[in-house]
């Protein structure tokens, strides 16, 4: 007998109810807390686009990781600001480079947090792009290209000094072709077999990092990353990207910014097995608290639906700057 229609509202009745049939849950472990550090004592500098995220100098940030540590956030992604910039990035793989004497301080106290290295050198050029770069005039403009084998060693050596200061994730974001393949090759002769990777293998050029160079002071002082970052407008590139990655080595993939490219998200979800990050990145997040100061959103409820979303689409994982909200809203919830 077909009944007439279908009444759906009959698993929506009560909290209890929604709860049972729910299909996507937001847990504390799927979510990694960015951290900018930067040189000097006593900083805790707001970053201006970026409400209620800050640079700290390395004693300030002991109470940031302490908080992270509190709320059970497993996992945190290490940036820095360095003092000095130079062409080829030293400061990237210095042994006592920012990312490094973070790392040993956190591992030396929160033995159980992990720590995720990113592993680029955008933030340590003096040129803000993210390998070493040649420079040419071309029609009265400068145009830059970005070496790739040459970075490719460079990248290999920051992996490595990431690895020796105790990071327990490498997280390469430079997307230089076979990125992942040399840091593979450059971790296991160093001894570090057993170090995963997580790739920002599906990493698009997007306007949406704007604030994250506001905050590391790394925008491209010419030209721009299209030459190495994705095009905004593919998606079938997206799979060969995350199969190369996959063939390489990559434990771990992400797709890079997430809001936008949320069908990224389930492409590369439903073609690859491996754990899939999302980075809900810096410019979602501006966008978002600046409408909750002006009091036009909600900014608890549109940021669960973000996350949900994220899950939804087949993230199990989630970068993002919201983190420590997050997890304090789910704990309230309990
Ligand atoms: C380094 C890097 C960037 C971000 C993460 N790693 C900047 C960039 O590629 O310009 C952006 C993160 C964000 O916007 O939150 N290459």
């Amino acid at each position: 007998m077909s009944q007439p229609f279908s009444r759906h509202r009959r698993l929506r009745k009560t909290p209890a109810i929604r709860s049972m049939v729910r299909e996507t849950i937001l847990h504390k472990s799927d979510f990694i807390q960015p951290v900018f550090v930067t040189y000097g004592t006593n900083v805790k500098e707001e970053i201006s686009s970026m409400p209620g995220v800050y640079n700290f100098s390395l004693d300030t940030m002991q109470a940031e990781i302490q908080e992270i540590v509190d709320l059970g956030i497993p996992a945190v992604l290490i940036f820095a600001v360095p003092e000095v910039k130079d062409s080829v990035g030293t400061g990237a793989y210095a042994q006592d480079g920012l990312v490094q004497q973070a790392t040993r301080w956190i591992k030396a106290n929160y033995p159980n947090l992990l720590v995720i290295a990113d592993t680029c050198l955008c933030e340590f050029t003096d040129h803000g792009h993210c390998g070493v770069v040649h420079a040419h005039e071309c029609d009265g403009h400068i145009e830059a290209e970005v070496d790739n084998d040459e970075s490719l060693a460079l990248l290999v050596k920051t992996a490595v000094s990431q690895a020796e200061a105790g990071a327990d994730i490498i997280a390469p974001s430079n997307m230089m072709d076979g990125f992942v393949y040399a840091i593979r090759e450059g971790l296991d002769a160093a001894g570090y077999k057993d170090i995963p990777i997580m790739s920002y293998a599906v990493k698009y050029a997007s306007a949406f990092y704007g604030p994250f160079r506001e905050a590391a002071q790394s925008a491209p002082q010419f030209g721009d990353r299209k030459s190495y970052q994705m095009d905004p407008a593919n998606v079938r590139e997206a799979l060969r990207e995350a199969e190369s990655d996959v063939a390489e080595g990559a434990d771990m993939l992400m797709v890079k910014p997430s809001l936008a490219y949320m069908d990224v998200l389930r492409a590369v979800r439903e073609n690859f097995d491996l754990p899939l990050v999302a980075y809900n990145v810096s410019g979602e997040y501006a966008m978002v608290k600046a409408a909750a100061q002006n009091g036009w959103i909600n900014e608890r409820g549109i940021v669960t639906e973000m996350m949900l979303g994220f899950k939804r689409a087949g993230a199990d994982m989630i970068i993002t700057y919201f983190s420590k909200d997050v997890v304090r809203w789910l704990r309230e919830e309990q």
